[in-house]
């Protein structure tokens, strides 16, 4: 069992290697890491440096090369694809720098998803927390919205409210404000930090945004693969 003394994420010796055409490409190399919950860790870096890559890792959706990931108290390297995906499930929510929403679901659904995949919640639970959410994020009167007719900042707030429908323990955004205007961008952090706050969600973000990493607890600087 994981204590709140012990780290959410502990990251050890983590490499990720890729084949290329011209032979090996080392993505990250030898990455040491800790954190602690309900802590919040702005990774920032040039582009390419590999903090997507990071985060993906982190998260357990993609493995590493070498080195040891503990999510949770869970060493994920030992862990299949679909018991990775069930340590995620209700504890890890995940924003993508792609949002991607399921485009045939209105906001509502989209939001919705997560808790039908646990087991144990009434639809019409479901429904009312997933509508909390939306109104969270200013988009209460976009509920039956199918992504298309929504604004790249709009499709970012559905994708937000859809990874703390869970209440999850971590909170893993690639670049959440990238896309977002200022007073957009604003609403997203000031939620983030609500939900770290509120429900001591741990937040592990990349991001540019000089105002979100000032927020964070830590900062994490990347470069080409490296810890710096
Ligand atoms: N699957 C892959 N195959 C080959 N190269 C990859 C792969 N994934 C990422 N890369 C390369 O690794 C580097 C780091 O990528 P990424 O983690 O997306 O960087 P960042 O998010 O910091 O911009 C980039 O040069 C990218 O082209
Ligand atoms: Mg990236």
């Amino acid at each position: 069992m994981l204590k709140n003394t012990d780290p959410i994420i502990e990251v050890r010796g983590l490499s990720k290697r890729v084949k290329d055409a011209t032979g090996e490409l080392t993505i990250l190399d030898d990455i040491h890491l800790s954190i602690m919950p309900g802590s919040s860790v702005a990774i920032v870096g040039a582009s390419g440096s590999g903090k997507s890559t990071l985060l993906g890792l982190l998260a357990g959706l993609d493995s590493a090369s070498s080195g040891s990931v503990r999510l949770l108290g869970h060493e994920l390297t030992t862990l299949s694809e679909d018991e990775r995906a069930g340590l995620r499930n209700g504890s890890v929510g995940f924003v993508f720098q792609s949002f991607q929403l399921m485009p045939h679901l209105t906001a509502l659904e989209n939001v919705m998803l997560p808790l039908e995949l646990q087991s144990g919640m009434s639809a019409r639970d479901a429904s009312s927390r997933a509508r909390e959410l939306l109104e969270h994020v200013g988009l209460g009167k976009r509920t039956t919205h199918y992504p298309k007719l929504l604004s790249g900042g709009e499709q970012q707030r559905v994708a937000l409210a859809r990874a703390f429908v869970t209440h999850p323990a971590i909170l893993f955004a690639d670049e959440p404000t990238g896309s977002l205007d200022a007073a957009t961008g604003h609403a997203v952090i000031d939620l983030m930090f609500k939900m770290n706050r509120a429900n001591g969600a741990t937040l592990v973000l990349v991001t540019h945004d000089v105002e979100l990493a000032r927020r964070c607890d830590t900062t994490v600087t990347i470069d080409a693969g490296r810890i710096v």
